[in-house]
């Protein structure tokens, strides 16, 4: 008994997954806008987004006391999770995997109902994906407490590509490869009649 406890202790230090807080138990009460149109294509490590979030006045003054930051993501759209477990949606803000890409991390949060806005450049490591952006504001102990996304309930609408720079050099990538193998083959070429050419003097 003793043992079991002291490993779920282990296992929450490991993980902080005793903390708990889930996605579902989270208010939207964020307002959050980005620069990326529907269906537009950003290329990773080149275009900028610029994202846009304040508080929805529709809830009542004091709602945000506990606002201590906010964090931004990129977040995956269903139809990049699928067959990718990497990438599942988990109920579990620990253990989800939507939202892996930060635009921004731990900005301190701004009470007020204007708009904060922040621009980034897509970082170079984002992967080719369909994405959605959301925004957490976690209190002082760094746990979400609230959220804001720019796509509805069923992440359906408003969603935007993102192309990874890998994406874009594979073409430069084959034709490197075409062209050393040119050179081996040539090089064999090379050698082939260098052998022969030595043949027919020593014949001679
Ligand atoms: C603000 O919150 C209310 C209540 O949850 C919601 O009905 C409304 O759509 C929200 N407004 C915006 C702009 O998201
Ligand atoms: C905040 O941004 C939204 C979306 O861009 C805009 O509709 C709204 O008017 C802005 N509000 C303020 C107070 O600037």
């Amino acid at each position: 008994m003793a043992i079991r406890a002291f490993l779920i202790v282990l296992s929450c230090l490991a993980a902080a997954t005793c903390r708990g807080a889930t996605f579902s138990s989270l208010q939207q009460t964020l307002i959050v806008t980005a620069s990326p149109q529907p269906a537009q294509v950003l290329k990773a490590g080149e275009d900028e987004i610029t994202v846009t979030w304040s508080l929805n006045s529709t809830f009542p003054a004091g709602v945000d006391s506990s606002y201590k930051t906010v964090t931004i993501k990129l977040c995956y759209a269903p139809i990049s999770q699928k067959y990718r477990g990497w990438r599942k949606t988990v109920d579990n803000l620990v253990k989800d995997k939507t939202c892996q890409h930060k635009i921004v991390a731990n900005k301190p949060y701004i009470s007020s109902s204007s708009n904060n806005t922040f621009t980034s450049t897509v970082l170079r490591d984002v992967p080719t994906a369909t994405y959605f952006i959301r925004a957490y504001a976690q209190n002082s102990e760094g746990d979400e407490v609230a959220y804001g996304q720019t796509t509805d309930s069923h992440k359906a609408v408003n969603l935007f590509e993102i192309q990874a720079i890998t994406g874009r050099h594979v073409s430069l990538d084959i034709a490197s490869i075409c062209f050393s193998a040119f050179s081996i083959l040539s090089l064999f070429g090379f050698f082939f009649l260098e052998k022969r050419k030595s043949k027919a003097s020593e014949s001679k």
